[in-house]
């Protein structure tokens, strides 16, 4: 979603902010622009990509060492030139760029208009912008002071950044509901939504709470709250590598990160599991896995690709832990009154930690008095922060648009949970108890196998790239991966998938088959094995194409199905963590092969900030 990239410093601020904004590209936009002092406030601004803006101001003088720049998402307006950030304010001598949505910016645009301000966008960006500056004039105040001021009546979520022509050295900044990251350097600071664009210039960074006001002048920083008490903001240091956020040799970041989990799982194992000791301890949890073993009721709020990941974790602790779980898209939960007593608790789950309705859910949560726990990946992102305990799933940054290691890593961090919360309860034995921890060790090694079939799944890609339709069937701890597969496959191919329990599809998928129609069964050796073999034999009697990823050596479904992916035999509670990666990779090349933009893919977003 939006992107912010700012500077003040003794830079030159332009080629540093595009390099930032191409950063932040990953997170789904569909205009760009920057504001700089260069004469004047001047703002440059377009639709499409970073590379069009690049093109199109290439002929301008564009030195200064201030700037505010922006990808923007749309949400009030359509994608065009006009809607792009930076907005000026009425008298120009203002520019802002703002990250979420102003809720009642129509009402704030009515009296605007009444007084005589005339907009030149449709955003509710540009509407904030020109508040602040009639605050400013009305109440003859500082911008600081304007800005807190307009904070107390916006309703919404907003991260902004606002330069004012008349104070070359000064940038304010502010926050409520949508990330911002300050880096902190030498005379010199970075403002942006996430830690990529600033971490090859600094590792020290701010993270903004919510209703702070960060002000930048003349080299100096101070950070106040919205009632104006002077705030001491922690600086922490990131410790983010540059090449993390680089392709490093590999054609898109997607695939990068397909063959990074290997790594991304044993860092998510490391210091937590030691099968030689029946060592299994998740550090942020500790003190809560005791009270987890009693609880009644677990419900699991996420979105996308985290809600599948949360999807496996109810059939972990389920049978692990003989737990109830409640599985529950953020988005409805948030607005449905739900049923939640003291005594429960929420596990959330979020890549980004900064998803708009998954962090609501977190407030709802908490304020009928569960115990919230996060699954997150983001270090220091707003949902860990909101949270009451956790664990972070250590998978790196992720930039392809379509989740892939964050994914496994999710899944090993709600496995280890619930083997954990199982041990304490004593619903495990002590032989599966080990057994697991074994197995666990060892699946880093089993994704690397898995990879190596590459070439074979690329070949099946080639028969099926022009498909128009594919179901996806699974049971059991392979239904969620099915949703998975489906969804890996529509996000960046755009050919439609439906992802089903593979005993539902005579209820409705059925009617859908015939010889046209690419059917993937996830169709390993485990509880449900023999129920699968029957419904590919009924995929098969209506001549739909089958594509079965199976266990190492199974001899029966290479008899039926078209076209086969093993996988290497494991304890069932694990196989969604090596059966999603076939998938995977069989969706990134039929992307590929169709020319999709597999990175950033048409109207999504990485991190959905608005709800
Ligand atoms: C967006 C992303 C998905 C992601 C979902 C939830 O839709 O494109 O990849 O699964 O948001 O995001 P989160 O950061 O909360 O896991």
């Amino acid at each position: 979603m939006c992107g912010i990239v700012a500077y003040v410093g003794h830079r030159d601020a332009a080629p540093l902010i595009l390099k930032g904004l191409k950063r932040l590209e990953y997170r789904g936009y569909d205009s760009a622009g920057i504001a700089l002092l260069n004469g004047a406030l001047n703002v440059y601004k377009k639709k499409g990509k970073v590379k069009d803006l690049e093109e199109a101001i290439a002929h301008e003088t564009l030195q200064s060492t201030i700037g505010i720049g922006h990808t923007r998402w749309a949400t009030h307006g359509e994608p065009n030139d006009r809607n792009a950030h930076p907005h000026y304010s009425a008298s120009k001598n203002l520019a802002i760029i703002h990250n979420g949505i102003i809720e009642n910016y129509s009402s704030i645009k009515k009296n605007l208009i009444k007084k005589g301000h005339e907009f030149h966008s449709d955003t509710d960006s540009e509407v904030f912008v020109h508040f602040i500056e009639d605050i400013q004039i009305n109440a003859g105040c500082t911008l600081e002071e304007a800005v807190r001021l307009a904070m107390k009546e916006v309703v919404g979520a907003y991260a902004i950044v606002v330069m004012d022509a008349t104070n070359p050295t000064q940038l304010i900044a502010a926050r409520k509901g949508s990330p911002l990251v300050i880096g902190v350097g030498e005379k010199e600071f970075f403002f942006a939504s996430d830690a990529t664009p600033i971490i090859e210039y600094t590792h020290e960074m701010i993270y903004l709470n919510d209703y702070e006001i960060a002000v930048v002048r003349d080299g100096e920083l101070t950070v106040k709250n919205i009632d104006n008490a002077l705030q001491s903001p922690y600086i922490q240091t990131v410790e983010l590598e540059l090449e993390a956020i680089e392709k490093g040799g590999y054609e898109h970041f997607m695939l990068k990160e397909i063959f990074e989990q290997p790594r991304s799982v044993a860092d998510c194992l490391r210091g937590r599991v030691n099968a030689d000791n029946g060592h299994l301890v998740l550090g942020g949890l500790r003190e809560y896995t005791d009270k987890l073993a009693k609880a009644k009721r677990i419900v699991i709020v996420a979105c996308g690709t985290s809600w599948h990941a949360g999807l496996v974790a109810e059939y972990l602790f389920e049978e692990l832990a003989r737990i109830n779980v409640e599985v529950e898209y953020a988005s409805e939960f948030r607005y449905r009154n739900p049923i939640i007593k003291e005594g429960d608790f929420v596990i959330a789950i979020s890549q980004s930690g900064e998803t708009a309705d998954t962090l609501a859910a977190i407030e709802l949560a908490k304020s009928k008095g569960a115990t919230i726990i996060g699954v997150c990946n983001v270090v220091g992102s707003s949902i860990p922060r909101a949270t009451h305990a956790g664990a972070y799933t250590h998978a790196g940054p992720e930039i392809g648009v379509a989740s892939t290691k964050a994914f496994t890593a999710q899944v090993i961090v709600l496995t280890q949970m619930a083997i954990a919360v199982a041990r304490k309860k004593g619903s495990l034995h002590e032989d599966t108890f080990r057994r697991l921890l074994f197995e666990l060790e060892r699946i880093p090694h089993k994704i690397e196998t898995v990879l190596q079939s590459d070439g074979k799944i690329k070949e099946i890609a080639e028969k099926f790239k022009d498909a128009r339709n594919f179901i996806y069937l699974g049971r059991g701890y392979n239904f969620p991966v099915a949703l998975e597969g489906a969804l890996k496959l529509k996000e960046i191919s755009y050919i439609h998938a439906e992802g089903y329990p593979a005993a539902e599809m005579k209820h409705g998928p059925i009617a859908l088959i015939d010889a046209e129609m690419p059917v993937v069964f996830i169709a390993t050796k485990d509880s449900s094995y023999d129920k699968v073999v029957s419904n590919i034999q009924e995929v098969k009697a209506r001549k739909g194409q089958v594509i079965a990823i199976v266990t190492e050596g199974d001899k029966l479904i290479p008899t039926m199905a078209d076209y086969v992916v093993e996988i290497p035999a494991m304890h069932e509670a694990l196989i969604p963590l090596v059966s999603v990666i076939p998938l995977q990779l069989l969706s990134y090349h039929i992307a590929v092969m169709r020319g999709c933009n597999v990175d950033q893919p048409r109207n999504l977003a990485k991190s959905v900030t608005v709800e």
